[in-house]
């Protein structure tokens, strides 16, 4: 679905923001998904990007988290970044991850204590001794308040000068990959959601990244933000190093 009507969609939507998309293909990804799931899983909850109604109640009941075209903006200018992200978690936590990009041909998954895998194959990331030579992912985000726009770039002022490179990729889920396959150091964002973030917080864990809050506490899905390096001491140089957090209670 997403390789037929990448770039062809007509009837494209907004929605938190002007830059926060959504075509019908991300729609009808997330009905095939939910549809297949609860042929198999009945009993169990379900929270998709495309059916949120503006609280998410994350209980301790399995729950399938999914994001059925993480990357629209990409997906619409046919940037070829885009996923289909899945999340299970039990207990609220994340015991099962998959992501997919049918447009780079890869498949990214993770179970809890069993590694992260990418095709089949293990991954892992790379080493990493300090920050001045990591090469780093952030993301402007589709939040485009004034307040968002201060601490995005007094965070990117103050941190992107100190490591080797900054990259966008506008999907947080391949972001995540991209740090588990050991492409790149550290990634940290603001302003997303539990659907971004769930599949790709378990494959960085199980690839052996480090996952925190920002501010340098334990990771929470539900926070809408995250920090991720492939070491806690790259993780705990960043969190020292940002300015600004943007908080979303
Ligand atoms: C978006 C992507 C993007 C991030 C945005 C998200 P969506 O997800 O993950 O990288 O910067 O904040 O909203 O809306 O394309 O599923």
């Amino acid at each position: 679905m997403m390789m037929e009507t990448s770039g062809r969609n007509t009837n494209i939507e907004t929605k938190l923001s002007p830059v926060d998309l959504v075509t019908e293909t991300d729609k009808a990804v997330e009905k095939l998904v939910f549809d297949e799931l609860k042929k198999k899983f009945p009993d169990h909850r379900f929270i998709g990007e495309e059916s949120f109604t503006g609280k998410v109640n994350l209980t301790d009941c399995p729950t399938w988290i999914i994001d059925p075209i993480d990357g629209t903006m990409n997906f619409v200018h046919t940037f070829p970044f885009c996923c289909i992200s899945i999340g299970l978690t039990v207990g609220k936590e994340v015991i099962f991850g998959l992501i997919y990009s049918p447009f780079l041909n890869k498949l990214y998954t993770a179970k809890k204590g069993q590694g992260a895998y990418c095709n089949g194959e293990p991954i892992h990331v790379r080493p990493c001794d300090s920050f001045k030579s990591a090469l780093l992912i952030n993301e402007l985000g589709s939040n485009r308040t004034d307040e968002h726009q201060k601490i995005y770039f007094g965070n990117l002022a103050a941190i992107g000068w100190q490591c080797q490179g900054v990259r966008s990729l506008g999907s947080a889920a391949l972001n995540a990959c991209m740090l588990a396959n050991g492409y790149v150091d550290a990634y940290f964002e603001y302003g997303l959601h539990c659907w971004d973030l769930a599949a790709g917080s378990i494959i960085i864990q199980e690839a052996g990244g480090t996952v925190l809050d920002p501010e340098g506490g334990p990771f929470n899905l539900m926070s809408r933000r995250i920090l991720a390096a492939s070491n806690e001491k790259v993780a705990r140089e960043i969190s020292g190093l940002i300015v600004g957090h943007s908080s979303y209670e």
